[in-house]
């Protein structure tokens, strides 16, 4: 009896991690965390040369708190790098993922 409650509780535990990585998936795509998922993605992406708050200024990085660029210009940026910038294209292969950055860079200015 011991066994089998064992074993049952095993089972359960594989079936809730599978559930916890669906979970994780379906909030990746969705629109209504873009802004989470935009600051890990910048997290991931950007803040290695840009820094966690736009300006740290790495690798001659221009300071993202006081850039005047629109979101088209972010977005071009983005898309095509600028100097030393490498081009995020592929790194960021969504509109969506691409989208999100650009809105969390909006929101790194100074208000
Ligand atoms: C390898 C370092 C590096 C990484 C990583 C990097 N950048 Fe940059 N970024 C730069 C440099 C250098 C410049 C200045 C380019 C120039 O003007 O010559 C720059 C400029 C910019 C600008 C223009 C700012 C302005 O006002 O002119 C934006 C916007 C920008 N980066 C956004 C991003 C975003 C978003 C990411 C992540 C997807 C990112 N960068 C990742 C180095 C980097």
């Amino acid at each position: 009896m011991v066994l089998k409650n064992l074993a049952y509780i095993s089972v359960s535990l594989i079936v809730l991690s599978a559930c916890t990585q669906g979970e994780i998936n379906t909030v990746d795509g969705g629109d209504k965390n873009a802004e989470v998922n935009g600051r890990l993605l910048y997290m991931n992406q950007c803040a290695s040369c840009h820094g966690a708050k736009g300006n740290l200024g790495n690798s001659g990085s221009k300071d993202l708190s006081k850039s005047k660029l629109n979101e088209d210009a972010i977005m071009k940026i983005i898309m095509e790098g600028k100097g030393t910038m490498p081009p995020f294209e592929y790194l960021l292969e969504t509109d969506q993922k691409r989208e999100a950055v650009v809105q969390h860079v909006m929101s790194l200015r100074k208000k």
